[in-house]
């Protein structure tokens, strides 16, 4: 089956189609993401309203061009104001199913995406199924080509069993959370962020350390250059028993760390050195407490695996420590690739061909119902 998947919850308009093939066989037919990051990055973080205006703009070439990557033709002229069927193609014909992220995200720029999903399931007739945007980021571990991580490899059999209980570390710029993942749809809430996020910690550091947006990027490449021991920042909430993050401290601690850096050495901007230091301090402080409660929230649990997602687990110390700790730990552990660390459309429509597997029914009606959506769905117990 053939499904494309749409996702607009943040600064990414992102379209892809995925092709399943029997049991085991998953192909990335295209994966379309127009980032609107250069838009957002002299705010210093994401306009939401922007953001949707974005979407709207860009959303329909997005789709096109997902559909021709894939072979599907013509997509070109289906909202030239030809009759529908007559431009339909290869889209009404090959596509079995359409998969859109309905939250967690920004309201208005969620709205753009599902209209659009709407809008084509009206047009064409097709099915709609709703994606909940974590559990699209869990399932960008079972994205092609899959490496085998501890001599393990996920297939699509094994993500209903074999791996359960898992633990998911699921860090992006809106979210940091530990998900016990009991089995496909079975989700429980183990420990989250009190304040920000942990990506919005790299962002709001990598401006007080005058680098550009988003800051993960930026700090872990200068961070490469820097002496991690230098600054001992704080490890928030280390030390509680309890599996909840802190990120708004160690922030301010960076921030007066720079502030008293300044005024000791009589500066009025810090050298690169400097810079690439504290880069460094703060991103072995971020990380060592992410492995740190994970590997121990794995224990307490009994899970057989741990899954890393969202757009920080592109970091490469994260995922370079966590690697290493689950292995030393006994844990099965897995980690998307880098081109799907980030927000794309290809783990929307794998998440919406699981949901659909494990027996969710895609709704015809949803076409219909604009103000069916939940901008704030939160993944517990079940994923919608
Ligand atoms: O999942 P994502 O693409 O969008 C959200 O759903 O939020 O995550 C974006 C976040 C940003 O805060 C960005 O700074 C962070 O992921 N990020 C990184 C790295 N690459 C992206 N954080 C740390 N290290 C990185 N290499
Ligand atoms: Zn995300």
């Amino acid at each position: 089956m053939k499904i494309l998947g749409i996702e607009t919850s943040c600064d990414e308009t992102a379209v892809a189609v995925l092709e399943i093939k029997g049991k085991n066989n998953i192909t990335v037919l295209s994966n379309i993401v127009s980032s609107q990051v250069k838009l957002h990055a002299k705010f210093g973080g994401v306009v939401p309203n922007l953001a949707a205006r974005e979407h709207v703009k860009n959303i329909r070439r997005v789709f096109e061009l997902a559909l021709k990557t894939a072979g599907l033709n013509p997509p070109a002229t289906a909202f030239s104001g030809a009759p529908p069927r007559a431009v339909a193609g290869g889209f009404k014909k090959e596509i079995d199913m359409i998969a859109v992220t309905r939250g967690p995200g920004l309201g208005p720029a969620l709205l753009v995406g599902l209209s659009f999903a709407k809008t084509l399931a009206w047009l064409y007739d097709k099915p709609v199924i709703g994606v909940n945007h974590l559990e699209g980021h869990i399932f960008s571990n079972w994205l092609p080509p899959i490496r085998k991580i501890n001599n393990y490899q996920l297939t699509i059999n094994n993500a209903f069993c074999h791996i359960f209980p898992a633990l998911n570390l699921i860090v992006s710029g809106g979210h940091t959370e530990l998900v016990l993942m009991k089995d496909y749809g079975k989700y429980e809430l183990v420990g989250e962020t009190l304040d920000d996020a942990v990506g919005e910690a790299f962002d709001k550091v990598a401006r007080l350390l005058g680098l550009e947006y988003p800051g993960g990027p930026a700090i872990s490449k200068i961070a490469k250059n820097g002496n991690s021991d230098k600054y001992p920042l704080p490890r928030p909430m280390l030390k509680l028993k309890n599996y909840n993050f802190s990120y708004s401290g160690l922030k301010t601690a960076v921030l007066y760390l720079i502030r008293d850096l300044k005024k000791d050495l009589g500066l009025s901007t810090l050298n690169l050195k400097q810079r690439a230091d504290i880069a460094a301090s703060f991103q072995k402080s971020a990380t060592e407490v992410l492995v740190i409660k994970t590997i121990r929230a794995a224990k307490q649990y009994g899970v057989k695996s741990i899954l890393l997602s969202g757009g920080v687990s592109a970091n490469e110390t994260l995922r370079t420590k966590l690697e290493k700790n689950a292995e030393q730990n006994g844990f099965k552990y897995f980690q998307p690739l880098m081109k799907y660390t980030g927000d794309n459309a290809a783990m929307i429509a794998l998440a919406g061909y699981f949901s659909y597997k494990a027996g969710k029914k895609p709704k015809k009606d949803l076409k219909w119902d604009l103000i069916d959506m939940d901008a704030n769905l939160r993944l517990r117990n079940t994923p919608l």
